[in-house]
């Protein structure tokens, strides 16, 4: 029996939070632990010798993933690969609903969605197998978090015994579970009669609410976490499926930073001799992930969580750690990079520093209070941002082509 995937990978109105990352590259292809981020959802998948068709549902034009496409399609070849574009936003189960015939063609026996914004260790198999065991039509992937940050999630209330979900709200005002929804779902094709339900009862409600006839209909517009999951709670038949493994979310630029590690760490871990890995050394401090025409002078010391993209070099006495450095950027000799992120083209001045603080990969604020001043946790330069020698750069956010020749602290260059 096959199974489908959909990711849902939105478009440019969304993950503005990962500006100015998202100006050149759509954030799903932002490359974390050398790969797209998207390319580590399909790797899950491809474990998962049932799936063969996966569906990137978004609303970018079609364009954007044409290459991406034809690069997975030859990496992934236990299963096909498509892009279906919403012709608007329509929300994080509206464009299920609306695709419905596309995923249900070949009768699946089971759907898996997954929010394409996310880093996680995706145990796939383990959820296809509790979906078994308890007889489920859905089951949604959850993880714990600090009590103090559960608000910016939506929280789940569950059965410690059977792991039956019996409540559901999104971003609650007040503390009511700190388990929440870590943004993986597997489906049996009765969510479509939910989805159905729940457009109606908007479309009723739309009815009788005053609203502007120049309006697109309202009743498409429909989120998986405020109008599916609230009603799924309310039925038998939606569990919990509690991951120990990694997770976080990836909204700011600044996430990409902990993601990378995450991924990094894992790699290595589970495959020591991966390509790309470099290999431990004195002056390698492991993972460190490197393109092949990428250049490390002997005398640099890298690592660890760095990812280098192609055709980057850093120079001799240079120091890096706890960065992603994009193609063609330079670090010259005795420079120094920390916990930040160098877009395409950026160039870092002799005995420059640029850095940001130190972040847990399992902390999922990327800010942090300094001197009474919410800032950035890491240092973030966008394409082509020069910096010049013996210039320092902390905690900032530095928009594309600025030349900076003297020293910034906590701010934003535009
Ligand atoms: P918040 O996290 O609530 O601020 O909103 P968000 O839009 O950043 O993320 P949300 O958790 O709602 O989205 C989860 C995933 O679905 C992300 O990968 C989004 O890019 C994607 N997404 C959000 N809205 C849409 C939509 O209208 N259509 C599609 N296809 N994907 C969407």
């Amino acid at each position: 029996m096959s199974s489908k995937a959909v990711i849902l990978v939105g478009g440019d109105t969304r993950g503005t939070r990962f500006r100015p990352l998202s100006l050149d590259v759509p954030k799903v292809l932002f490359p974390v632990a050398g790969k797209p981020i998207l390319y580590h959802a399909l790797v899950a998948l491809a474990a998962v010798p049932s799936i063969k068709e996966v569906l990137l549902i978004g609303f970018y034009d079609d364009s954007v993933f044409k290459d991406y496409l034809k690069e997975a399609s030859a990496e992934f070849p236990s299963f096909s690969i498509k892009y279906l574009r919403e012709y608007r936003a329509l929300g994080t189960a509206g464009g299920l609903y609306h695709f419905r015939d596309a995923i249900l063609k070949g009768n699946p026996y089971r759907l898996f969605v997954i929010h394409a914004d996310i880093c996680s260790s995706f145990p796939l198999k383990e959820m296809l197998e509790f979906f078994d065991d308890k007889e489920a039509k859905a089951v949604i992937l959850g993880t714990r978090v600090e009590p103090e940050v559960a608000r910016n999630f939506g929280c789940l209330v569950s059965d410690p015994a059977t792991k039956r979900v019996i409540h559901y709200v999104e971003k609650p005002e007040t503390h009511i579970s700190n388990l929440i929804n870590a943004g993986v779902y597997l489906f049996d094709r009765s969510i479509f009669d939910v989805i159905r339900a729940a457009r109606t009862a908007k479309a009723e409600e739309a009815v009788t609410a005053i609203y502007d006839f120049d309006d697109e209909d309202p009743s498409e517009i429909l989120r998986l976490e405020q109008d599916i999951l609230v009603r799924l709670a309310q039925t038998d038949g939606f569990y919990v499926y509690e991951t120990r493994g990694f997770w976080r979310q990836i909204k700011t630029a600044g996430s990409a930073v902990p993601a990378n590690a995450l991924y990094l760490q894992k790699l290595f871990q589970t495959d020591f001799d991966a390509p790309g890995l470099a290999k431990p050394s004195a002056t390698i401090i492991p993972p460190v992930y490197a393109d092949k025409t990428a250049y490390i002078d002997p005398t640099a010391k890298v690592g660890p969580n760095v990812s280098i993209g192609p055709r980057a070099r850093i120079g001799p006495g240079a120091r890096v750690k706890e960065a992603i450095l994009l193609e063609d950027t330079e670090i010259k000799h005795d420079a120094c990079v920390l916990y930040s992120i160098l877009a395409r083209g950026v160039r870092v001045g002799a005995w420059a520093r640029v850095e940001g603080s130190p972040i847990q990969a399992d902390q999922h604020s990327t800010t942090l209070v300094k001197d009474g001043q919410r800032v950035q946790s890491v240092a973030i330069l966008a394409t082509d941002v020069t910096v010049g020698d013996e210039v320092r750069i902390q905690n900032s956010i530095v928009l594309p082509h600025k030349d900076l020749k003297s020293d910034v602290a906590n701010e934003i260059i535009m």
